[in-house]
């Protein structure tokens, strides 16, 4: 699809049922009905960044911060073995006490200890650090650049760099990684000609995963009275990505599930393929609001993963088999 085709496909007047099921049969053919389960430890909700649509900003200080020890990562990762997960998703904000030289270690421990596939989403670090993390084992990195409209960009984070996001992005690729990108939907002054910019540098920066969110105000970030994203723009995005990017990994966002109690279902018919239950310890949940009514806040980890096979089970689906690394790619090292 070309800019203009998919700035149709996203406008509110073009019914979207047939980008729909397209997306859904591309998914099937090219993904298969089987579901990619990962188990996401927010493992530091301390930032040294102010992203304004952001609930951990630093310049939050109703959040109650909070670090997991090494002890703590590595018990949730037991519980992603206990659950049959293959892949844990090491996430936190850009925490200076938990730099990529003190998370080496436990991803090394990690590795060794249960064998999983370990997606790190811990923001911009050098050139140098990646190699390492990659080194040390760590198999995939997920960092959205969130929009591709440069001065969008640059209104909703005022201390990154458009450039030196995206060098990221190279450097990630440089050094091994299956590389996860993506961008929030329905930003404040976001318009459908940079949404439809964003689905073709995903195409571009030819990558493995991808992961669209709505956006969703947070009332404690400057953007607290600005307009969300909605389900039906979530959803065509979603689509369109399928369609435009063909066989990369999608997860339905917990964002999505956020904007509607069917949202995760429905992005999963639309062409989603992945899932990205939380196994963060239950007390610290709460402390990781990124927006408000964010799902699972008090679920166990365990009751999360009986809700995901039963999600699963009403839309014919399973869960996939293996690691679930890139369909592009075969792993490197
Ligand atoms: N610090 C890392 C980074 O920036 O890549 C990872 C953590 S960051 C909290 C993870 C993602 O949360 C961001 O990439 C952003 O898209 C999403 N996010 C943050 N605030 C949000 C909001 N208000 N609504 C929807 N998604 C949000
Ligand atoms: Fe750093 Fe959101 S501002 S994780």
């Amino acid at each position: 699809m070309n800019k203009k085709e998919l700035i149709d496909a996203l406008s509110p007047g073009t019914d979207p049922a047939p980008f729909f099921a397209l997306a859904d049969k591309v998914r099937r053919d090219n993904v298969g009905d089987g579901v990619h389960v990962r188990g996401l430890i927010e493992f530091s909700n301390t930032c040294r960044r102010n992203c304004r649509y952001c609930g951990i900003r630093a310049g939050n200080p109703k959040v109650r911060r909070y670090r997991l020890t090494k002890e703590e990562i590595l018990a949730c990762a037991r519980t992603a073995v206990s659950l049959n997960y293959r892949t844990v998703v090491m996430q936190s904000g850009e925490d200076p006490a938990w730099s990529p030289r003190d998370v080496i270690p436990v991803l090394e421990a990690v590795k060794k200890e249960t064998g999983l596939a370990i997606t790190l989403s811990i923001g911009e670090h050098s050139r140098e650090e990646y190699k390492a993390l990659r080194a040390a084992g760590a198999d995939r990195f997920l960092l959205r650049f969130e929009t591709s409209d440069r001065e969008l960009f640059k209104a909703l984070k005022p201390d990154s760099d458009y450039d030196r996001r995206f060098a990221c992005l190279a450097w990630l690729k440089e050094a091994g990684f299956q590389v996860g990108s993506g961008v929030m939907a329905g930003l404040p002054g976001q318009t459908l000609e940079s949404l439809a910019d964003d689905i073709l540098l995903f195409k571009k920066l030819d990558l493995d995963m991808v992961g669209i969110g709505p956006f969703i105000p947070n009332p404690d970030t400057p953007l607290a009275g600005s307009a969300g994203g909605t389900l039906d723009l979530g959803l065509r995005m979603v689509a369109l990505t399928r369609i435009v990017t063909v066989n990369t990994h999608i997860p339905a966002t917990t964002a999505m599930g956020t904007l509607h109690p069917q949202g995760r279902q429905r992005a999963l018919q639309c062409g989603a393929n992945v899932l990205m239950p939380n196994i963060s310890p239950v007390e610290h949940r709460v402390d990781y609001s990124l927006y408000p009514g964010k799902i699972c806040v008090s679920d166990a980890a365990d009751k999360c993963a009986g809700c995901v096979d039963a999600m699963l089970k009403s839309l014919g689906r399973t869960r996939a088999e293996g690691y679930g690394h890139s369909l592009k790619n075969a792993p490197k090292g």
